[in-house]
């Protein structure tokens, strides 16, 4: 069995303190065998915030395995964003822009799909070399082993508009990769709100039902009408359960569980 707590979109520099201490005392208590953090460290890519950032990384009581989001970017320093964009995200958080772990119960990949030179600075993309990444990746990786593909974009729209823009570039035509390297969960966040699911839901041509995981803001005051959260996962085979662990105004417990399981072909089914 293997516990991973997953976090997104930190933006330290808009943090609030008193639910920073309480996240680590949850995690602390918790002990999850990794956490995974799907980007948006800091609010502005300036040196302090990255600073404070790695402080609550050293704090944490599990390994860790970060990708960078749009956020990590310097926004308004041009010269820096389009000449040395992850400069401080390399320096003060990790130079491995698509960190990898792997033992026998679970893989995990990390993909960068934060973007210095697209026009709307706040969508992401995933390239055709990072597509082939992947799949060398898994590529190798036993089929009962379960693979997590973590990227700071999604590749479902937003909880709360179904049918709108998925703002990660080239995600539909990435699917049918990740499909083929026997990928089970996509973990994400951007949106600031908590999801968890099947992508087959939404994406309906695909065949694998794959599952996937947003994690709201686990630290910031950027909220979007829901409070500070994530997702606490456990993979245990042949189950996977998401709980939602949302901030009550004392600490952080419990909301929403969901448990699917997976079927002898390797594939996720309803929930169970
Ligand atoms: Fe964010
Ligand atoms: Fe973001």
């Amino acid at each position: 069995m293997r516990t991973i707590a997953h976090l997104s979109d930190l933006h330290f520099g808009r943090i609030d303190h008193e639910v920073l201490e309480a996240l680590i005392s949850d995690l602390t208590m918790v002990r999850p065998s990794l956490v995974v953090i799907s980007g948006d460290l800091v609010q502005r890519a300036r040196k302090r915030h990255f600073r404070a950032a790695r402080a609550f990384l050293d704090r944490l009581p599990a390994p860790w395995l970060v990708v960078p989001g749009n956020h990590d970017i310097p926004a308004y320093n041009l010269l820096a964003r389009f000449t040395m964009p992850f400069r401080n995200y390399r320096r003060y958080i990790t130079p491995d822009l698509s960190p990898f772990i792997e033992d026998d119960e679970i893989a995990v990949l990390g993909i960068n799909t934060a973007r210095p030179l697209i026009l709307n600075f706040a969508h992401g993309r995933i390239n055709h070399r990072q597509i082939e990444h992947i799949v060398t990746a898994f590529r190798d990786v036993p089929a009962r082993v379960f693979k997590i593909l973590v990227t700071h974009h999604p590749f479902l729209p937003s909880p709360d508009k179904p049918s709108g823009k998925i703002l990660l570039g080239r995600a539909r035509e990435a699917l049918p990769a990740l499909e083929t390297c026997g990928i089970d969960l996509l973990l994400a966040g951007h949106f600031h709100r908590g999801f968890s699911g099947k992508i087959t839901d939404h994406h309906r041509h695909l065949t694998r039902p794959i599952l996937a995981a947003h994690a709201s803001t686990a630290t910031s005051t950027r909220l979007r009408d829901e409070p500070n959260g994530y997702n606490l996962i456990t993979v245990a085979e042949p189950s996977v359960t998401f709980e939602e662990r949302v901030w009550t105004g004392y600490g952080f417990s419990a909301s929403e569980c969901d448990t699917y399981a997976r079927t002898p072909r390797h594939h996720m089914a309803t929930p169970a």
